[in-house]
Order: C-alpha cells, then structure tokens, then sequence
C-alpha cells in the first residue's frame, strides 16, 4: 500500500483561460489538462494514493473515467468536490486521505505537463529531510518594488527569489496541522505551512511545470504535448 498520496486540486473554473468547461477539463493532446497532470503523478517511481478535487458536478463522471487508468498503475483514487478557494479544495481532500499516509503531495491540475521526475524528487526530499519540500526556479526578470502611484520604490535582490511551483511535498502530519490550524487564506501551501510555524525547503522546479492560467499558455503545453509523441 502507498505511503504518499498526491492530491490534484483540479475545481477552479479557469476564469483567465476563458473556456465555457472548467480549465481541467478542458482538451489537451489526445485527453484533458486534468488526463495529463493525472499521468505525471501515476508516473511516479511507486504508485500514489491519488486524490482527485473536481468541481461538484464533475465527481462522478471524474470517477468513472480515471478509475481504470489508476487501477492499472496499481494505485488507488478518490475523488471529491472542491471548495470556493483553492485552499477549501486542498482541505476537502486532506480530509479523505486513508491513516496509512505519511507524505501528502500538493498539485495544481493546471501544471498539467510536470514531469514525474519532479513528484519523486519533491517526495524524496520531504522523506530524507522531514520539511516541506517546494520545486522552485530562480526569477529570471529584473523585480522591482513599486508604490502605489507607480513609482519605483526600489530593484529587489533577484538572487533571493524564486518562483515557486507544485507538486509541494509536506510531511502528512504538519500539513494535516496547519490546515487545522489555518486562519487565513494563503497563495500556496507552503505559505500555510509556514504561518503553522514549520519548516520548507526549494528544490529545483522544471520549466515544464509553468501552470496553464491564459490562453498562450494552452498552445504551449499543447505544443510541448506534440513534441513530446513525436
Ligand atoms: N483550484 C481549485 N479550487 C478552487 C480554485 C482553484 O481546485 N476553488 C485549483 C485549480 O483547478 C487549479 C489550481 O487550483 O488547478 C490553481 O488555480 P488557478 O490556476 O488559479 O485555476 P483557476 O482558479 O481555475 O483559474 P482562474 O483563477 O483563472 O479562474
Ligand atoms: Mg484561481
């Protein structure tokens, strides 16, 4: 049985993308965004407890469809409706994962194309280090600080900064915790943890991890997606 569960927070309605379907439903390749980040985790070196959060509507069918792919990598799934924020769908599958976890991935369906290489080396890390684990890259662009007039306040030290992806690695405990404990509203899961008072570590993201927000970004992971068959 799977000690790491990876939970696919996949319940937004991909405003910024602007298709009348929610965004991980919406086509990519020969399935869906949702199909692919899907087979990134089953990709993993063992087979996870998959978590799916799908919008309300879309539990069943979600069920129905992923059940056969997730049987045949040996893995297990369950699937549940999100909430209003991203936070309430992380919380929503927290709450069905099985005793036997002890490390809990967190991913965004919309960094549909994350190679599985980066799920192993996130969870690795959160078993060898007993932190929070985040796949990070460094901030290419020159940041400035700027008031609320639009004048520049100040050059940031890029050097200092990242940019942070997911799959975040936390140990179940501490994540468990923090969601228990959360009074606020975070961007990411890391900044939850962290407001609980606990540790997270970077390690190196993949620039294939690029979350798909706008329409763009959908013709290049369909591009990265052609490239890939080829
Ligand atoms: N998400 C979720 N539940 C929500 C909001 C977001 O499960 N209430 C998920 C999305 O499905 C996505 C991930 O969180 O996989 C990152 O969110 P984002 O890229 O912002 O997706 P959306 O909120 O769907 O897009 P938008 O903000 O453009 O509406
Ligand atoms: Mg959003």
């Amino acid at each position: 049985t799977p000690t790491i569960a990876v939970v696919i927070v996949a319940a937004g309605s991909g405003t910024r993308l602007g298709y009348d379907e929610p965004k991980a439903f919406v086509p990519l390749g020969d399935g869906t965004v949702l199909s692919t980040a899907v087979a990134g985790a089953l990709g993993m070196a063992s087979a996870p407890h998959l978590v799916l959060v799908v919008p309300d509507d879309r539990v069943d069918t979600t069920r129905s469809s992923f059940e056969p792919v997730v049987a045949a990598a040996s893995a297990a799934l369950d699937v549940v409706s999100g909430g209003d924020t991203r936070q309430q769908s992380v919380s929503r599958g927290l709450a069905v994962l099985p005793p036997g976890i002890d490390t809990v991935l967190v991913h965004d369906a919309a960094r549909a194309l994350t190679p599985s290489l980066v799920f192993d080396e996130v969870a690795a890390a959160v078993h060898a280090r007993n932190r929070g684990v985040v796949p990070a890259l460094d901030v290419v662009d020159t940041i400035k600080r700027v008031g609320v007039d639009g004048s520049v306040v100040e050059t940031v030290d890029r050097s200092q900064l990242r940019a942070v992806q997911t799959p975040q690695g936390f140990p179940r405990r501490a994540l468990d915790h923090a969601y228990a404990t959360a009074r606020a509203e975070f961007t990411d899961d890391a900044a939850l943890v962290q407001s609980a008072g606990l540790a997270v570590d970077v390690v190196p993201g993949d620039v294939r991890a690029f979350k798909i927000t706008v329409p763009a970004d959908l013709r290049r992971a369909e591009q990265l997606v052609a490239e890939r068959t080829r």
